[in-house]
């Protein structure tokens, strides 16, 4: 008898971040690789998460509930513990989403070009998507009118939108997301902020207090915790009740619960290294201009770049031990997506860029 394989139509996930395997055919070391292709903080950590972990005892379940991240969250938010929900990661949150909020055949808006896992979660739960896609033309920002267009039309259940958003770097005001909370009360937005904090003049979804939004929050990028996976939701209590029915026990493990509380106390560390970014962004984006290259504006501290190739240039970088995004899986083969690290580092990035640029 034929196995029956429901994921068949499920798209594969595709990436930023080192390929562990690729790396390994290549004989590169994933120390030695420059890693421009994961949007997280070059800075690190807070110091105090190192201390938190080596506290945190292994052998014990964590709580399951992370109380006291949630607190210090609420604390930090402004908001009750109860609108708040940690998980391993806002990966897990778009995933829990799907199963909370949505039948097959439930009508999906995706605001695009945008991060692979809405999509791939439409797919598993077999919803019609649609994706909206912002025209390069325009330099990929989305206009709001055409969203009302297909808002009023289609009438979604739910919308997916990343602000500011990955891989543009594009943002939506946050009256404009009030807007439509309010003209379409039916549908649920689900506001993806994982880089909110790289874009401070941003206003978060999280001050509109709508039943019918729901905003996630990473702090894998900001507070550079990617290796430990922490992220959270934060919404109404009825739409955090939802998804804390349907997630799997103890997905926040102890260390990442004890790191992200030590980072939300570690205010000075995120603002002084959020600064410093900053700062090295501007030099980069210029540095880069300079090459020859066209580099978009982002609000974000990564940025789309147009090379040609996005592949062929992503392959070369890799050689001299330097790994950028390749934009194909976005449909955007012609570019490659940068994000900042520290001035030394994104030197060592010009340098090798102008060098396949010349060769190329
Ligand atoms: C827009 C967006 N949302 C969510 C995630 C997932 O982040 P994490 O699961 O590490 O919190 C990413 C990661 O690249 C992302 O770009």
């Amino acid at each position: 008898m034929e196995l029956r394989l429901l994921a068949q139509d499920v798209p594969l996930a595709v990436h930023g971040a080192p390929d562990y395997a690729e790396l390994r055919r290549l004989g590169l070391r994933p120390a030695e690789v420059l890693d421009f292709s994961s949007n997280i903080n070059a800075y690190g950590p807070s110091p105090a998460v190192g201390e938190a972990i080596a506290r945190t005892p292994l052998g014990r379940y964590p709580d399951d509930e992370a109380l006291a991240l949630r607190m210090t969250l609420a604390e930090y938010l402004g908001v009750p513990p109860q609108c708040i929900l940690a998980a391993n990661g806002s990966s897990e949150l778009i995933w829990l989403t799907s199963l909370a909020f949505l039948r097959s055949s439930d009508r999906v808006l995706v605001l695009g070009p945008t991060f692979a896992e809405y999509e791939r979660m439409a797919a598993l739960r077999n919803v019609c998507l649609r994706i909206h896609r912002a025209e390069e033309r325009v330099g990929f920002i989305l206009l709001p009118p055409e969203i009302r267009k297909i808002l009023d039309s289609w009438q979604p259940h739910l919308v997916f939108l990343c602000n500011p958003n990955n891989p543009t770097g594009t943002v939506l005001g946050s009256s404009l997301i009030t807007d439509w909370s309010f003209s379409y009360p039916h549908t649920i937005f689900i506001v993806d902020e994982s880089y909110l904090a790289f874009a401070p003049d941003l206003g978060s979804a999280v001050e509109i207090k709508r039943n019918n939004i729901l905003v996630l929050r990473s702090m894998t990028k900001d507070h550079a915790l990617a290796g430990l996976r922490l992220g959270y939701a934060v919404g109404a209590e009825e739409l955090i009740a939802a998804l804390v029915r349907v997630r799997p026990p103890w997905s926040v493990n102890a260390l990442a619960q004890a790191a992200g509380i030590a980072a939300l106390r570690d205010r000075e560390h995120l603002r002084r290294s959020l600064d410093l970014l900053a700062a090295a962004k501007s030099e980069l984006m210029a540095a880069l201009t300079e090459l020859g290259v066209q580099v978009l504006p982002s609000a974000a501290p990564f940025f789309l770049v147009r090379v040609g190739n996005g592949a062929a240039v992503r392959q070369s970088l890799l050689h001299k031990g330097i790994l950028v995004r390749d934009c194909a899986s976005f449909g955007l083969p012609q570019y490659i997506r940068i994000c900042t690290r520290r001035p030394e580092e994104n030197a060592r990035l010009v340098a090798a860029l102008g060098e396949v640029r010349h060769a190329g």
